[in-house]
């Protein structure tokens, strides 16, 4: 049975069904199908179906040409609903896995995709899991649906997990230069997948268990997000030293060795470093353990976007201004450089905690065309001289590449810089503050 997957799969003949057609999925999909493969893209967000199927690319990894290509070769569908299961050798899951309200785990995309698939099941199938979640869903949540209906894993039935590692809008990691790590609940089923795996990516590192690779992806954004949280507090102490904590870290990491460089902002965003940490605390709390370093980083994290508030009201305080009735453009909503997400972004809290406080906000991001902030939708403005003198402070939360920093260190009466952006562009003191 794993024979005949091993050939198809090596031949480049095996179809695969990818669950999920957002930034993970899709950048995915497209890989496997250049790789040769015939994919689909399945996704419960008909909208965007619609649009793949016209060649719309949703990410910034993907150029709708290259889309429309696949298209074209039939190497690439998209599909609303899972009649492509039965047909498929190998099905991968990409859907999302935020937090609910209370910050529990929300679970229930993989629930609802898993239980899509197992009721399509067939012998001899592959099914890999790259969703982030917290360690033992392979086995605990997903396995029992497959064995429910008869599959044996490892002999007719093959499972596996394998974190996916991408970095929207980064043009030097794409999918395929990333190594995969994959973890089977068979070696058998770890075989297979990372044989999968191989023909697209540069170096497969197979580990013992999909528990091992759950809890690697886990450790890699604990790191981020603890390494974050040790940079913004930095920046804080270094505020009151009246030194810049850029040019401290700089200065750190000309060593050699033993040290990487983490950079402070105005909190952090997306829908992997805030919340991944926490499936990880949830599953350690019900095994009577309460992790520490992951509750101060967020904790850390989570208080940046005030501390910007109360940076953005001394800076104006030092020009006699109040915040009360102050236009303030902030440039940039986008929880990171270069990419039009906002979920989890931190700059809508900073904007929303601005407009309690009576400051007039107005946003510019060329990847954002609007955003609601209880209830209100703010559309973007363009930025140019005008809005830029206009302002009575400029906040540059997000460093997007298209923003000339020197133009706007240039005219603006008042910049708060939260990135260092503006790093190495001279002006008055009292005209830039920075992180
Ligand atoms: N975005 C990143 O940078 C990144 C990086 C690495 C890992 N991840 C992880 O990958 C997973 C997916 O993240 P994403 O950023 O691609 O999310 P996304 O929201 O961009 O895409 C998920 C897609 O899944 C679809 N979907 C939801 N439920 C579905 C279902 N039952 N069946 C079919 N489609 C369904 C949604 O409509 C959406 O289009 C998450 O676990 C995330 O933590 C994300």
């Amino acid at each position: 049975m794993s024979h005949s997957l091993a050939e198809r799969i090596q031949g480049r003949r095996a179809r695969l069904a990818i669950i999920g057609q957002g930034y993970v999925g899709l950048p995915l999909a497209v890989e496997f199908a250049r790789a040769g493969f015939t994919v689909t893209g399945i996704d419960t967000d008909l909208d965007r179906v619609t649009a793949l199927n016209l060649g719309r690319s949703c990410t910034p990894d993907l150029k709708d040409e290259d889309l429309i290509a696949l298209i074209r070769d039939g190497r690439y569908e998209a599909r609303a609903d899972f009649s492509a299961i039965p047909q498929s050798d190998v099905v991968i899951i990409c859907v999302p896995t935020p937090l609910r309200k209370s910050k529990d785990p929300d679970i229930s995309y993989v629930v609802a995709a898993g239980n899509e698939v197992a009721a399509g099941f067939h012998p001899g199938q592959l099914v890999v899991l790259e969703s982030t979640t917290y360690p033992e869903t392979t086995e605990e949540l997903l396995l029992p649906m497959f064995q429910a209906r008869g599959a044996r894993v490892g002999e007719d039935f093959f499972l596996a997990f394998s974190p996916e590692r991408i970095d929207p809008g980064n043009p030097t990691f794409r999918v395929g230069d990333i190594p995969k790590v994959v973890g089977g609940v068979t070696p058998e089923c770890t075989r297979l997948a990372a044989m999968l795996y191989r023909e697209i990516v540069p170096r497969v590192h197979e580990v013992s268990s999909p528990k091992v690779a759950e809890l690697a992806k886990l450790y890699e954004n604990v790191f981020r997000n603890v390494n974050i949280a040790l940079a913004n507090e930095f920046a804080l102490m270094c505020l009151r030293l009246g030194v810049s904590a850029k040019e401290v870290i700089d200065a750190a990491a000309t060593k050699p060795f033993g040290f990487m460089p983490f950079y402070p902002g105005p909190g952090i965003g997306g829908h992997c470093i805030p919340i991944d940490p926490l499936y990880l605390s949830w599953k350690l709390r019900l095994n009577g353990y309460e992790p520490r370093f992951i509750a101060l980083a967020d904790e850390i994290n989570r208080s940046m976007p005030d501390h910007v508030v109360e940076m953005t009201i001394e800076a104006l305080n030092g020009r006699r201004r109040c915040l009360n009735g102050a236009s303030v453009l902030v440039l940039g909503v986008a929880y990171k450089r270069g990419v039009g997400d906002t979920r989890e972004s931190p700059a809508l809290e900073i904007v929303k905690l601005l407009r309690d406080r009576g400051a007039e906000v107005s946003y510019a991001d060329p990847q954002v065309p609007s955003i609601a902030i209880d209830g209100t939708l703010l559309k973007a403005v363009a930025l140019t001289d005008e809005t830029l003198t206009a302002a009575d402070c400029v906040l540059i939360l997000t460093d997007h590449p298209e923003f000339d920093y020197r133009r706007t260190a240039e005219m603006a009466q008042l910049v708060v810089d939260t990135r260092n952006a503006t790093w190495g562009i001279d002006a008055p003191k009292d005209r830039i503050v920075r992180l």
